[in-house]
């Protein structure tokens, strides 16, 4: 079978798949303060479902898979899902985002489940911020998380940060320290518009060579890494001496969209070609009334051919997609 590919060239072999949509904290970059309206639990797709969704993908070349949420483990055994995707022979790899607090007490389970690479949000090392940033507490659990995936195994452990202007700019250089001293990576994202807020401003933004310039001035300068991931989102660089990995996800002032090798699933089954994009497929209603097989997969082909070009966030003509970062999964 021909490989998922659109019409820019770009190939398609890896999958996000969102496995709820709530969280247990409610950072403001993503989830409004409160009131939120999750979806209803019979609407979330079951285990069964994605895997059954995985297994049509992989025949057209689907080789990757990240687990998201909201945050994905509050959905409970997530460890079964991660088994059951592990024992796909021709996934190769499978990742999983969250933003820690659960996690000292899955690591183990879940690495056992044969899942070995994690990210873990956390934008503060400052206690008081972090609260700020995800307007509940939970701090110490975050660190506790982090600490229990180094000692379970997990090989990178990364910390993805989202850098906001006027907000985290203090938050650089403890990070470039912490990640010498722990060898977790860190990777800095520039804020994206996807709160439930509206609020993002380009303003807002705190850029990648910002960052860097910090970070080579107040610890000592960074060279990049060799052997890059060419789809990877994250630019890769290490400081000078080896010590310490830092990654930039410059979404908004390098868009790296040409490279793009994803695609996603919503926890509802909804499959999205971008995390920008304004339009959905309806997977779960296929695999609710018994599609066959064919139809799915037909059905991943053209919602691929149908991906635009990239995000236009730097343009007049971004409109900012209804469903906030929470309900897509990052
Ligand atoms: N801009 C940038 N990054 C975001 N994330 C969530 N919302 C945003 C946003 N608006 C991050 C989370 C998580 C990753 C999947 O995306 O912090 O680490
Ligand atoms: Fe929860 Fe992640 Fe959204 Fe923060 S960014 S509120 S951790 S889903």
């Amino acid at each position: 079978m021909s490989p998922l590919i659109d019409t820019f060239g770009r190939v398609h072999t890896n999958l996000r798949i969102s496995v709820t949509d709530r969280c247990n904290i409610r950072c403001f970059y993503c989830m409004p303060a409160e009131d939120v309206q999750f979806m209803d639990r019979k609407e979330l797709l079951t285990f069964e479902e994605i895997e059954h969704f995985v297994r049509v993908a992989v025949p057209l070349g689907l080789r990757k898979i990240r687990l998201t949420g909201g945050e994905p483990l509050v959905r409970r055994d997530l460890h079964v899902l991660v088994r059951k995707l592990a024992a796909i022979p021709e996934i190769e790899d499978i990742g999983l985002t969250t933003n820690g607090i659960l996690l000292a007490d899955q690591a183990q389970g879940l690495y056992d489940a044969g899942l070995r690479r994690i990210n873990i949000s956390l934008d503060a090392l400052d206690p008081a911020k972090f609260e700020k940033i995800t307007r509940r507490q939970g701090y110490d659990q975050v660190i506790a998380g982090i600490n229990a995936a180094q000692a379970v195994g997990f090989h990178p452990v990364k910390v993805n940060a989202v850098a906001v202007r006027g907000l985290t700019e203090d938050e650089i250089v403890p990070f470039g320290h912490f990640a010498r001293k722990t060898g977790v990576d860190i990777r800095f994202i520039e804020f994206m518009p996807l709160d439930a807020d509206n609020a993002w401003q380009r303003e807002k933004v705190l850029f990648a060579h910002e960052i860097l310039e910090t970070l080579s001035r107040e610890i000592m300068p960074l060279v990049p890494c060799p052997d890059q991931d060419p789809h990877a989102p994250a630019s890769e660089f290490q400081f000078a001496d080896g010590l310490g990995r830092i990654g930039i996800i410059a979404s908004v002032s390098r868009p790296f969209c040409m490279s793009c090798d994803r695609f996603r699933i919503t926890a509802d089954g909804k499959l999205r070609n971008c995390l920008f994009s304004l339009e959905e497929t309806d997977v779960k209603a296929m695999l609710r009334s018994d599609a066959p097989d064919s139809a799915i997969a037909q059905a991943i082909r053209d919602s691929i051919a149908a991906k635009k070009e990239g995000h236009e966030i730097n343009t007049a003509r971004f409109i900012q997609p209804a469903r906030p970062m929470y309900s897509i999964g990052g």
